[in-house]
């Protein structure tokens, strides 16, 4: 392994441990046999994340589980170093075009990695697909649009679409026996999304939503919210938040008195990762994700053991997603023989591709380029997801609107 490769990740003791631990069970096979054209070049990943604001933390955690896969695998994707551009997304809409443009047009990435906002989503989803390359693999922004109306041949998810982790919780509440509920979520894609996914299945389990409440994006002033939910008394408040604004939306809500009268529930990214930073406010909440930190499988306990101690932490949803969107690049590039170039061919290795091994347990790969998978039924419990069962089994979101050329 070259000098350079150990700039890649820190801490790389640990990761060649951890290599070989997760080698066994995830990444047997699919070590590069060959180098092909531009072999000796690094591959070039562009990543558009957010590293400040409320969604830092998701963030650094797909990040951290990128380069902890790549680190896995000695630092080389099919063989070849790699070189990251990572760019600051600020959660800006606005400016999601100039960036998506400084990464494809003058950094000329192979791979263009991001982001997590729905938003920023379908911008760059407008501007880069479909084309020949760089292919786009969102590693969190769930737009249904983006494996909608907007999907493309070069454009994949290693995530979910906003529709598939918050459709079963709308059953889940619906069979706990709640008739009435209120939606609560920021007024932007992902909000509106999951929360007429939520309504739509509770409504069809004999629920009904009385009101859906919207919060300017991304505002954490929830007072004059909690007062009108206090007031209309719901049965179960149904909420999207994520990071930063989920770790302020359930204090506030334990703060004023709600949580033992009105039950909270939503899709998991209300609890995931910031579980310990809400507390006792987090204790008994009831939430559907793609992921629960507790599966019993191989995969999963490997991942955590490497990602542990690799930064000195747990790892949630966003890095599993990220460690994934690595897998993919690794899994097709190799495929190919480590030659960016062949667009047409790891397009299609990326579209068949299956994840038997993921620490999510397996999924695949759906013809519109979005997980087919499983979605948990998790309560927190000391701070910590228990899983508490499959809410709903091989979900495949609907995609409407797909029409991959
Ligand atoms: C999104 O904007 O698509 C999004 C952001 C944060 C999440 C989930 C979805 O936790």
């Amino acid at each position: 392994m070259s000098k350079n490769n150990s700039k890649v990740i820190s801490r790389r003791g640990f990761l060649q441990g951890s290599a070989m631990a997760i080698g066994a069970t995830t990444v047997g096979g699919l070590m590069p046999t060959s180098f092909a054209i531009g072999g000796t070049s690094k591959v070039r990943v562009g990543i558009l994340l957010p590293y400040s604001g409320t969604y830092a933390m998701l963030g650094n955690s797909i990040t951290d589980a990128f380069k902890l896969r790549v680190g896995i695998a000695g630092g080389m994707i099919a063989g070849r170093e790699v070189e990251y551009i990572p760019i600051d997304s600020e959660m800006s809409v606005p400016k999601a075009p100039q960036n998506t443009k400084k990464l494809v047009d003058k950094e000329k990435v192979d791979f263009l990695v991001g982001p997590v906002h729905s938003g920023i989503a379908a911008v760059m989803a407008k501007l880069v697909g479909p084309r020949e390359g760089p292919i786009m693999i969102v590693p969190n922004a769930g737009s249904n649009a983006v494996t909608g109306p907007l999907c493309a041949d070069n454009i994949f998810r290693t995530s979910f679409s906003n529709w598939q982790p918050a459709f079963p919780g709308g059953k889940v509440m619906a069979d706990d026996g709640h008739k009435t509920a209120i939606t609560i979520s920021w007024k932007y894609g992902a909000g509106i999304q999951m929360m007429a996914a939520g309504k739509s299945s509770f409504e069809q389990n004999g629920g009904k939503v009385i009101k859906d409440i919207q919060v300017p994006f991304p505002d954490v002033e929830f007072q004059a919210n909690l007062s009108e939910i206090a007031a209309a008394k719901p049965d179960a408040v149904f909420a999207f938040f994520s990071g930063g604004g989920a770790v302020k939306f359930v204090k506030d809500y334990a703060a004023a008195g709600l949580k033992d009268k009105i039950p909270l529930y939503g899709p998991g990214f209300l609890t995931e990762g910031v579980s310990k930073a809400q507390g006792a406010a987090a204790e008994g909440i009831k939430t559907t994700l793609h992921y629960s930190g507790d599966l019993d499988n191989p995969a999963n306990h490997a991942f955590r053991k490497a990602y542990n101690e690799a930064y000195g932490k747990m790892p949630n949803v966003f890095s599993v997603q990220g460690y994934d969107a690595a897998e993919l690049i690794i899994k097709a590039l190799t495929q190919v023989g480590g030659d960016t170039g062949a667009t047409g061919d790891l397009i299609k290795a990326m579209s068949g591709a299956e994840f038997p091994d993921s620490p999510r347990g397996p999924w695949r790969m759906s013809a519109a380029h979005n997980p087919i998978q499983d979605i948990y039924l998790r309560e927190v419990h000391d701070g910590k997801q228990k899983l508490l069962g499959v809410a709903a089994k091989d979900l495949e979101d609907p995609a409407e609107g797909c029409n991959m050329a």
